[in-house]
This record gives C-alpha cells, structure tokens and sequence, in this order.
C-alpha cells in the first residue's frame, strides 16, 4: 500500500515531464504560425521530427514572394506528416500524396492544434480539380513517383502556376533536376540552407503526355504478371526477400482468412490464395499505388474471385475478427528515415488481431533479427528457413 502511494505520483511527474519536452521539440514555427506536429507513427526518438528543412524553405519562399494568397488554390505534393497542410489551412490546400499515413497524420495535427480541417485530401490515384495558382511539391524518394506526379499535374497547372519543389540537399541528384526539366521545364535551384535547396521550375512544356504507369512484368519462376503503380516497392521486378517466402509457402498451414500485411504488388497474398483457394485474402498496405496495383494484379489471376483491399496503416482499418495467417514482408524505410518502427507496430498489432492459434510467417534480413520481436510478443517463433541474407520465420498466437 505505501509503495503504491509512492509510486504512483513518481510515475505521472515522470510521464509529463516527457510529455512536456516532447511538445517543445515539436513546435514548427514559421510566418505562417506556430504548430505542434506529430509523425506517424510515433518514433520514441526526439532527433526525428515530423518536418525538415524543406519545408521551412518552401513556406519562407511562399511569404517572400509578398502575394496575397486570399483564394489562393494551393496543391502540396507528398506533404509528409502534414507540416505544409497545416500551415496553410486557412487557405484550404489540395494534400495530393500516396501515403494514407500522411494524410491521417495531417487529420492528427490539425486536431492536435485545434484547427478546422480545411485539407481536400486526394490519394495519388486520383486526379487534383481545378488549376493551382501554387503547387508545392516534396521530393518523394521514387523518382518513378516523381515523374508520374509532374505528369498527371500538367492539366491543372497554367503558365502562370507558381511550381516549387525542395528536398534535403542529398535527395536533389541531377536526374532529378532532369525529370522537372523533361516533363515541366526550365528548372533552377535555390543555394542550400540547412541542407535543404528549392526547385524553381516554369511551366512551358504544355503539351499534354501521358504516364508510363503502371507497368507490368511477367515473373517466371511463379508464372505470374504483376501490375506495378509509380511509387510500388520493387516496381521492375521480384524482391529477393519475397521471392525467399514465396519458396516457403507450400509449407503455410491451412487458413481461412490470411491477411497480406504490407502487401505492395500483392505477390505474397496472390501465391497464397493459390495454393489455399478457399481461403479469404485480404490485402493491406498504406500506399494508394500499392493496394491498386495488388487489386489489379489479384484481379487479373482471379477473375472470378473476391478479395479485400484495404488502404491503412497496419492493421488500424481492418475490422475482421477472424484472421488467422497473416503474410508479412515489412518495411525498413519511411520515405527516407529508416528503422524497424513500422514492422514492429505491425507484429505488435498482429498479435492483437489474430485468432488463438493464427499465425504470422514474415521475412525479413538476417540482420533485422526480427526472431527478438517475435519471442517477445508471442513468446516463442520458429525459423522456417533461412539463407545468407534473409530469414523466414513464424510464431503463434496462443489459444
Ligand atoms: C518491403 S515492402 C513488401 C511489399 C510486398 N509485400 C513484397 O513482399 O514484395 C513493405 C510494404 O509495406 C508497406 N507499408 C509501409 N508502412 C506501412 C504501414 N504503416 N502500414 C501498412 N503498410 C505499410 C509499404 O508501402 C510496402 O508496400
């Protein structure tokens, strides 16, 4: 009793002190006001924040240019965590991104600072409206992505649209600069501040073009044609750690409803519902161009079949209480911060969903060691196969 007494205002002093310290580190202040951001998901690392340099730059080039942006259209590119969005929501942007991630984290720091959520939200595999008198854009890290993009743009932008792209300095390369200049026209940069430079680009090449994407290839080991949009993880061809799962999932045991968690083209789900073709496949991935290319590619192999595809993050938006394998291949990058954050939020959230008894078999590099992850959630794992660079492994949710 007089240890639990003790404890208990030790542990709240505690917890708002870091509460505290964590909002300090995160307030974005610029001419447009002062925010506190939020990524998602949370890191528990200080040193990352849910905004860069980049967009400091962009938002300081927006106010020296002295323009009266009242009924300005304004449509921001691959706005990450929503720091642009939020800024300029008293002039109710366009957020066009492939991220359901950074959408969702801009509905959450809007909320965080109390502001009416003015945002039109477009997922990359729709169309902006109208024609933007301002388009800020984020470098993505896909230049593939970012060739799509200033294509699918040039309809809703005029000679008269102020086009301004920024990245971290090491992001900028000189095919990168090439791109703007092919598809949009002349392009300039800015001299670095932070580490971070701006693309200026004019608007002159008018002439309508369209996206070579998607793209499809033809995998022979697996006999399988695989639709890929823009910004799809291993876009030309098969990645080596999926093809190593794939080689171990004549062994998966029988399911009913399997969930392909992070599922890019959707090769893992696909090969499964193959060989198990009574079980319900559901497909889940946080990218628009993913969960497309997964529904087209599923489609073209089951023409008379159903499946689920779902855009979220991890399993977040995934209702069903039924799920018992879920296929795994996770992520190690979020856009260009790397960490194995996401893939464990997605073993962590996995355990919760699945029925006692599911399973989750994943790859993963040697290195990872994921084996650590899956012992502590679930209490034990087993290592299906293993190779000189990846891992299959597999545990068990307990009755
Ligand atoms: C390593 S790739 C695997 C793709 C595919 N399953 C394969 O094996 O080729 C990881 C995938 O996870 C997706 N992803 C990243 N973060 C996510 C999240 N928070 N929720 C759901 N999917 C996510 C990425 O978009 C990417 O498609």
């Amino acid at each position: 009793m007089f240890l639990w007494r003790v404890k208990v205002p030790f542990i709240l002093f505690v917890h708002k002190l870091i509460y505290i310290r964590n909002i300090l580190l995160s307030v974005f202040t610029t001419a447009f006001g002062s925010y506190e951001l939020q990524r998602l998901p949370a890191v528990h690392n200080e040193s990352l924040r849910a905004w860069d340099a980049a967009d400091e730059m962009l938002l300081q080039h927006m106010e020296s240019a002295e323009e009266d942006l009242s009924g300005a259209s304004i449509l921001l590119i691959n706005d990450q965590f929503g720091a642009l969005s939020v800024s300029l929501h008293k002039h109710a942007p366009h957020s066009w991104s492939d991220s359901w991630l950074a959408h969702q984290a801009t509905r959450n720091n809007l909320q965080l600072n109390q502001l009416k959520d003015t945002v039109g939200y477009l997922p990359s595999t729709e169309q902006p409206q109208g024609i933007y008198d301002w388009v800020l854009l984020k470098v993505p890290k896909s230049l593939a992505l970012l060739e799509h993009q200033l294509i699918c743009l040039k309809p809703y932008i005029s000679t008269n649209t102020r086009i301004v792209a920024a990245a971290m300095t090491k992001h900028i390369h000189t095919s990168t600069l090439a791109v703007f200049e092919k598809i949009l026209g002349t392009t300039t940069t800015s001299l670095a501040r932070k580490k971070a430079r701006l693309i200026f680009t004019s608007y002159e090449k008018t002439a309508p073009q369209s996206s070579p994407y998607p793209t499809s290839f033809y995998e022979k080991d697996w006999d399988i044609h695989l639709t890929n949009h823009a910004n799809v993880f291993a876009r030309e061809k098969l990645d080596i750690g999926a093809r190593f799962m794939l080689q171990q999932l004549k062994q998966l045991p029988s399911a009913r409803h399997i969930l392909d968690l992070g599922c890019g083209n959707g090769v893992l789900g696909i090969i499964a519902q193959r060989l198990q073709p009574t079980a319900h496949v559901t497909f889940v991935d946080e990218s628009y161009m993913a969960i497309a290319s997964a529904k087209e590619s599923y489609q073209r192999e089951f023409a008379a079949q159903q499946a689920d595809f779902i855009v979220g993050n991890a399993l977040t938006n995934i209702q069903a209480q039924d799920i018992d394998l879920i296929l795994c291949n996770p992520p190690f990058h979020q856009q260009h911060s790397m960490g194995d954050h996401i893939a464990w939020e997605m073993f962590k959230q996995s355990r919760k969903h699945l029925i006692p008894g599911g399973q989750i078999w994943l790859v993963g590099n040697r290195h990872l060691n994921y084996h650590l992850k899956l012992k502590r959630l679930f209490g034990q794992y087993r290592q299906i196969a293993a190779n000189r660079k990846f891992v299959v492994l597999a545990a068990s949710k307990s009755g």
